[in-house]
């Protein structure tokens, strides 16, 4: 069996100190039942002190965690801090306190003005006053990353002697290399008197992009637990993301000897979970959780997930409990990716016609970002009309503006191959176009309904224009279009509804 590796959720605490994510008791517990859910080990609910929201918080949070996980106050190394953590964490099954204080040179120095004697000295206190209340004291070395390694080992030998139960190495300020991080860890573990009775827990922060690296080293060096947060929330770049350590502790379990217990089909769930109740946006790059996270938009990289997903994915979507594997179409896109997309819409062609859709879809593609599956529908809807079409539009120019006379130039085809261009003005540019039409097909019609929508989403989308028109002994024939260009498309729409209006006749 691998080494167990604990998952400790700092998504509540240094989670919502991310700028604007700060959340109230009741979105911090439908956020700690997710996590839950999720099987974390501990959640570090809140910083009682720092405000009666976050006492509450606390103190609920214990109240439903029961023993299903640790829940963890934050404090500093000052007894009013410890003595309200304890009492906001009478309600839980399962307490413990996280206490600790700076111990890099800037921080003794400039923030805390103390010795490196008088810092042990403290930590020891504090550590020993946690004990007093809980059985689970978390001693945490604030900016580890950045201290005197043999000034470290002291006083995280001090901490364990004073009865710390977990000692956390944080890389407070995202500055390590993930190789030197690791060196700190092996090194303490080799040189701190009783740290093998201990968890070691690492903390680290995302300023250089290396938060999961320096988490993933840290365990291969030797950490048993590791401080994250959902979509990888926190102060400045954030916290390294939970979602990113278990998904690479997944994968790469074997080699370092680590497992975890989280259920990962819950990972999408809580980071939308995240990001919706703190208004965080999860970027689509984003590793695991992002939108485009298994989404491949290249023809080449569609053509090989189509035909074995792990060409290009190598996590499987539903591990993370994400919807599944998207091919997005785009001008990129190739033939492989389109006709397969079509087939799960139902439409299937020669190799002739299909030619001919692909065709279309360029020509979609070309001036859209995406294509959308209604965009396919409406062009093969399209391709059916023309195919069917007494005329055809060949041509269409218009010209309108303020105060412009709206006027089009149109040329039409017919089913025998003749040409025809005529202009018209109008009310405006539908209409001057409409008319253009009437002069050449010439067929008397009164136009009853005209309706535009939008096909799909965004400013690009594809209108699709329905219009209704009566032929003289009252039949009613309906017409639609479809393009970029909702001017193309109420022309396409009217000159389907009269091709209709026209065969029909014809056919009586
Ligand atoms: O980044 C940090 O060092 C912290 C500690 C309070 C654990 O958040
Ligand atoms: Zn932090």
């Amino acid at each position: 069996m691998t080494r167990k590796i604990s998952i400790f959720d700092t998504t509540l605490r240094d989670g919502e100190q991310s700028p604007g994510a700060s959340m109230n008791t009741e979105e911090k517990l439908i956020i700690a039942r997710q996590l839950i859910r999720m099987n974390v080990d501990v959640i570090e609910a809140g910083f009682p002190i720092s405000s009666p929201g976050d006492f509450k918080s606390v103190a609920e949070i214990g109240r439903i965690a029961g023993d299903k996980c640790t829940v963890c106050g934050l404090t500093r190394a000052v007894d009013k801090d410890i003595e309200v953590a304890a009492e906001a964490l009478k309600t839980a099954k399962r307490p413990r306190i996280h206490t600790g204080l700076g111990v890099s040179p800037s921080h003794l120095r400039d923030k805390l003005h103390l010795t490196e004697d008088e810092a042990i000295e403290r930590a020891v206190h504090a550590v020993k006053l946690a004990r007093s209340f809980v059985d689970d004291v978390e001693f945490y070395a604030e900016d580890a990353g950045r201290a005197d390694q043999d000034f470290l080992c002291r006083i995280i030998e001090a901490a364990v002697k004073a009865g710390a139960t977990v000692v956390n190495i944080p890389d407070t300020t995202g500055y390590n290399m993930p190789w030197a991080f690791g060196a700190r860890i092996a090194d303490l573990r080799e040189r701190v008197d009783g740290i093998e009775d201990v968890t070691i827990s690492v903390h680290t922060h995302n300023d250089l992009g290396m938060a999961t690296a320096l988490a993933i080293e840290a365990v291969r060096n030797g950490a048993t637990q590791v401080e994250c947060t959902i979509n990888g929330l926190g102060e400045r770049a954030g916290n390294t993301a939970l979602e990113e350590v278990v998904m690479a502790i997944r994968m790469h379990g074997q080699e370092l000897d680590a497992h975890t217990d989280i259920v990962t089909q819950e990972l999408t769930r809580a980071s939308k979970l995240v990001s919706s109740i703190t208004g965080m946006t999860v970027q689509a790059n984003k590793a695991i959780v992002g939108a485009n996270a298994f989404a491949h938009s290249s023809g080449i990289h569609q053509d090989g997930v189509l035909k074995a997903r792990d060409t290009y994915e190598i996590i499987d979507p539903a591990d993370v409990g994400a919807g599944g594997s998207q091919i997005i179409l785009s001008a990129r896109s190739g033939h492989a990716a389109l006709r397969h997309r079509m087939a799960e819409l139902g439409f299937t062609f020669t190799d002739e016609e299909f030619e001919d859709i692909y065709q279309a879809f360029l020509e979609v593609a070309d001036k859209k970002k995406e294509v959308y599956d209604e965009d396919l529908e409406s062009i093969v809807h399209e391709r059916e009309r023309v195919n069917t079409a007494v005329w055809d539009l060949d041509a269409l120019q218009v010209s309108c503006g303020f105060p412009l006379t709206p006027t089009a130039t149109i040329t039409l085809t017919n089913v025998d191959g003749e040409t025809f261009t005529e202009c018209a003005y109008g009310t405006g540019p539908v209409d001057a176009a409409y008319k253009a039409v009437d002069k050449i097909v010439a067929v008397a019609n009164d136009l009853a309904e005209f309706s535009v929508k939008a096909v799909t989403r965004g400013i690009d989308a594809l209108g699709e224009v329905t219009v209704r028109v009566t032929a003289e002994n009252g039949e009613v024939y309906i017409g639609r279009g479809s393009d970029g260009d909702i001017i193309v498309s109420s022309t396409k729409a009217y000159l389907n509804a009269l091709n209709r209006l026209i065969s029909d006749q014809k056919s009586r």
